[in-house]
């Protein structure tokens, strides 16, 4: 609840669809000067809210920029009030600076053993977790990767030679999924994934699954917005259990070849099995926090995180960097000249090359600014709490909803937002950038750590700097300029596809 003399809410009750959810939202706002209790000035309610189908943060966007003199605007989440926070110091206080109060995201609604994951579990168990897994993104163990990642370069670039020779247009996404599948399948479980197969590959349905939410799953998350708490009290989960069985059949079977040993790869079975081999582990220097059966449900469970985390977000910023530049031979050009030279002087790709694309990664960069993948962030209030400097009070329970898309497509901050524009991060540029106003790995102790991020950064730019090196894309019949995006897919993905042809340099 919020404090009722400041916040009044408006009696306007429509439906959206909320992570493909039907939930009754009402919107309220909060208006800057109206902080001493003036009723009468809080500002209103856009009118035709919210009768319609729509991807969560293509609304949380809309609200930021219909509220532009809001610092933050109250929503409802079925009964859970929510709020959309516009203003970046509200953010950083929210994000960073008491993420102690807001260290959940308020996602997790059942025990299942798959939400054992760390992307959605809680308190104590994600304290543990968070320091335990950490260590197994360190920027050596990126490096002694890279010879895995080559391997699956090449493989990427044997099958765009096949599609060049046939001559054909391509669907751009599953060629980059291709891709980021084969280097999770060699670098994280050390299984060939057969990804560039054209048979049918339930490696691949998998990585499609994990995205998807069963029916079931849907009404659950529902039923637990208007009744928080209803589905853990009944007993109900949300684990699809043909989806984990893949998972905990994975982690076994590896296990098993492994002979319940780390071997000498050390990818992320191997640390699994390593921490598996402690049986009960804790918090390191910190016991009393918690402390966790290292089991093999629960390495399915962060399994299955990493490899979609690792798989889907990495495929599409790839593909959406290759539709901008298709547009654009200018780009291309520059692109293959960095990436030639930076070869010549390093004798081939390598960690260390990548890190001298300078250009290159201004357009990855400018890719994830323009599609920002996971385009909003999710935070749940632990304690009453005040904004400091501010009256604005808001109680246990409520969701701050940090709307990133609606950010990196505000003009305040990145001038003609829509154009695409590799040049918003060269470094001097990016120093200017305020904090809190590029945020596509999130931010905080709970964002996509830095050297996961490195690992997200060096996979895709390997596999972009090898094709451009020998490929480039150009508009074909089926090319969208401007693409519309699928209301139904959890993370960002083009409704119709994205679509080029592949031609030699
Ligand atoms: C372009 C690639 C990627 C993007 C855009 C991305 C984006 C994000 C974002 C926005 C979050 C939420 C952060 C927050 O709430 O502040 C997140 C969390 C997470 N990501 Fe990524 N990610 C990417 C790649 C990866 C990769 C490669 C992995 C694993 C190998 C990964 C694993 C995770 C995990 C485990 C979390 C949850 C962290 C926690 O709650 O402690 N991500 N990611």
């Amino acid at each position: 609840m919020y404090d009722s003399e400041r916040w009044v809410w408006q009696e306007k009750v429509a439906s959206m669809r909320w992570r493909c959810d039907l939930c009754v939202v009402r919107v309220m706002s909060f208006k800057d000067e109206c902080r001493n209790n003036d009723v009468s000035e809080w500002c209103g309610l856009k009118e035709d809210v919210l009768t319609r189908v729509e991807k969560v943060d293509v609304l949380l966007s809309e609200i930021y920029k219909d509220y532009p003199n809001e610092k933050c605007v109250g929503i409802y989440q079925g009964t859970i009030p929510a709020l959309v926070l516009r203003d970046i110091e509200l953010i950083k206080q929210v994000l960073i600076k008491d993420f102690n109060n807001f260290q959940d995201r308020g996602m997790k609604v059942s025990d299942g053993e798959s939400e054992q994951n760390l992307f959605l579990v809680e308190g104590d168990t994600w304290r543990v977790l968070r320091q335990r897994l950490t260590p197994m993104f360190t920027t050596g163990k990126l490096k002694t990767m890279m010879p895995l990642v080559l391997k699956s370069l090449n493989r990427l670039i044997e099958y765009s030679d096949k599609i060049v020779d046939q001559n054909m247009e391509h669907e751009i996404r599953s060629l980059a999924a291709k891709y980021t599948l084969d280097v999770i399948g060699t670098c994280a479980f050390g299984v060939d994934m057969n990804a560039f197969s054209e048979d049918e590959n339930v490696y691949r349905e998998v990585a499609h699954r994990v995205f998807q939410r069963s029916f079931k799953s849907r009404m659950l998350t529902m039923l637990n917005s208007f009744f928080p708490g209803i589905v853990r009290k009944l007993g109900f989960n949300l684990t699809n259990k043909e989806l984990f069985g893949f998972f905990i059949n994975l982690v076994n079977s590896i296990i098993n070849e492994r002979e319940g040993k780390p071997k000498i790869r050390k990818d992320f079975m191997d640390f699994m099995i390593e921490l598996r081999e402690e049986g009960r582990v804790t918090r390191k220097g910190d016991d009393k926090v918690a402390e966790l059966e290292m089991n093999d449900a629960l390495i399915a469970a962060q399994a299955l995180v990493f490899y979609a985390g690792g798989f889907e977000t990495s495929s599409a910023t790839m593909s959406f960097l290759l539709h901008e530049v298709c547009q654009r031979q200018d780009i291309q050009d520059r692109i293959h000249e960095e990436i030639s030279a930076v070869i010549k002087k390093h004798g081939g790709l390598s960690y260390e090359a990548i890190g001298d694309m300078r250009y290159l990664e201004m357009v990855f960069d400018e890719t994830l600014r323009k599609y920002p993948i996971v385009g909003f962030l999710l935070r749940k209030c632990g304690n009453t709490y005040t904004f400091p400097g501010d009256k604005l009070k808001i109680d246990e329970g409520v969701l701050a909803l940090i709307p990133v898309r609606g950010i990196h497509h505000d003009p305040k901050y990145y001038p003609d937002p829509e154009k695409f524009d590799p040049e918003r991060f060269t470094p001097e540029n990016k120093s200017k950038l305020p904090f809190c106003a590029y945020m596509p790995f999130g931010d905080g102790p709970r964002a996509t750590a830095l050297v996961r991020m490195r690992f997200a950064k060096v996979q895709s730019m390997i596999g972009l700097a090898g094709f451009f090196n020998k490929f480039k894309v150009v508009p074909s019949l089926k090319t969208n300029k401007h693409l519309e995006i699928d209301a139904t897919a959890t993370t960002l993905a083009s409704r119709d596809g994205i679509w080029a042809k592949i031609e030699r340099r």
